[in-house]
């Protein structure tokens, strides 16, 4: 019997990161190459237009899992029985903004769409938010779907991990199969914490393969935490392709499990590991395993680390705390 399609909702379908996804999504990337979707697509009502072309285009690969797309410019409509959300649409920041209005901007779109899950998604369903600031909005749409478990509500920091693994790989010139066990700690902010210290380059300790403290702490973490205002700043628009790649990532992963031998990054509720307070959505080394993330326990953490990680995680109380203020969670 032919296998029933799994309902895949987009928001922010007609944008950047939408375009480099979605064609990934309905070749059987996100999934699997046996997985037929059914892609919802969500947008607001000036660029359902924009979306009615690009699915014209997904028509015109004739993939053959690709089941159907709807699009719709109504949450409730869109994640009526999702499987998997893929939360991308946001509200960018404006010039003069501050974060305080950046997060109530976004409130008002991640507030709805949470309702939403919670009212008509799949019993089934796992939700990853991409749209900046993303572990905050990942938190927002959370606290608005008291019925779907927490840990369904992730945020994306498997972009960040990616960037860590090749600029590890170029230092060491080793390829990016050599390498496991990095960490992304906290926020997808320029607070973030990539760490090698507890990293493998060929079974070896990657920080010692390295044995240069000053290229950890003056070019691998600044480059990889501030690698998005690069891109920015070169390509005049935020990375796309590769966020589309890392949502493919975390999702086929989460999904389908993560490799015995070593460990990815994701952002989810913290159970108050590692002195991340409960409930905060952080990044942490994650497997996955039989569809669930956990965090990967035990590991030694030095002073070093201990302030960096704090760093970030202070930053998301902070955000946390202005959201609560403001009455999103
Ligand atoms: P974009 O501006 O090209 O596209 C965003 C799309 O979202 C637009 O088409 C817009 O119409 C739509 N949108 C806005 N509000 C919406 C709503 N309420 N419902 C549905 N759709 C809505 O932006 P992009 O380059 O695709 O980036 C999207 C987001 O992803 C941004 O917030 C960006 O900062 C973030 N991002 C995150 C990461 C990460 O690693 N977590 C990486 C890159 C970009
Ligand atoms: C990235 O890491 O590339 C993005 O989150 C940057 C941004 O602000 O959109």
């Amino acid at each position: 019997m032919a296998q029933v399609p799994v309902t895949v909702t987009v928001t922010g379908a007609a944008g950047q990161i939408g375009y480099a996804l979605l064609f990934r999504i309905a070749s059987g990337q996100l999934l699997g190459a046996d997985v037929p979707v059914r892609l919802r697509l969500l947008e607001i009502p000036q660029a359902v237009k924009a979306a009615e072309g690009t699915a014209m285009e997904l028509d015109d690969c004739a993939f053959p899992l690709l089941d159907s797309v709807d699009i719709f410019d109504d949450a409730n409509q869109a994640f009526e029985g999702c499987n998997v959300a893929l939360l991308v649409g946001a509200r960018p920041r404006a010039k003069g903004m501050e974060r305080g209005d950046l997060l109530e901007a976004n409130g008002g779109i991640f507030k709805p769409q949470g309702e939403a899950i919670n009212a008509g998604a799949a019993a089934d369903v796992r939700v990853l938010v991409v749209g900046n600031p993303a572990n905050t909005n990942a938190l927002i749409a959370q606290s608005h779907a008291p019925d779907v478990p927490a840990d369904r509500f992730n945020a994306m920091t498997r972009l960040d991990h990616n960037r860590a693994l090749t600029q590890l790989a170029k230092k060491l010139g080793v390829s990016i199969n050599d390498i496991r066990k990095l960490t992304i700690w906290g926020n997808h902010s320029a607070t973030q914490y990539p760490d090698i210290f507890h990293a493998e380059v060929g079974g070896a300790n990657a920080a010692k393969a390295v044995g240069d403290q000053s290229w950890i702490e003056n070019e691998f973490i600044p480059t990889v935490a501030k690698r998005g205002a690069a891109i920015i700043e070169a390509r005049g628009a935020s990375s796309a392709a590769s966020a589309a790649n890392a949502a493919i990532d975390h999702v086929y992963d989460w999904v389908n499990g993560t490799p015995e031998d070593d460990w990815t990054s994701a952002a989810f509720p913290s159970d108050g590991s590692y002195g991340v307070p409960e409930g905060i959505i952080s990044s942490f080394p994650a497997v996955s395993r039989n569809g669930r993330w956990e965090i990967v326990r035990g590991l030694d953490i030095d002073a070093f680390s201990r302030e960096r990680i704090d760093a970030s995680v202070q930053e998301l109380v902070e955000e946390r705390d202005t959201v609560k203020q403001l009455g999103l969670v």
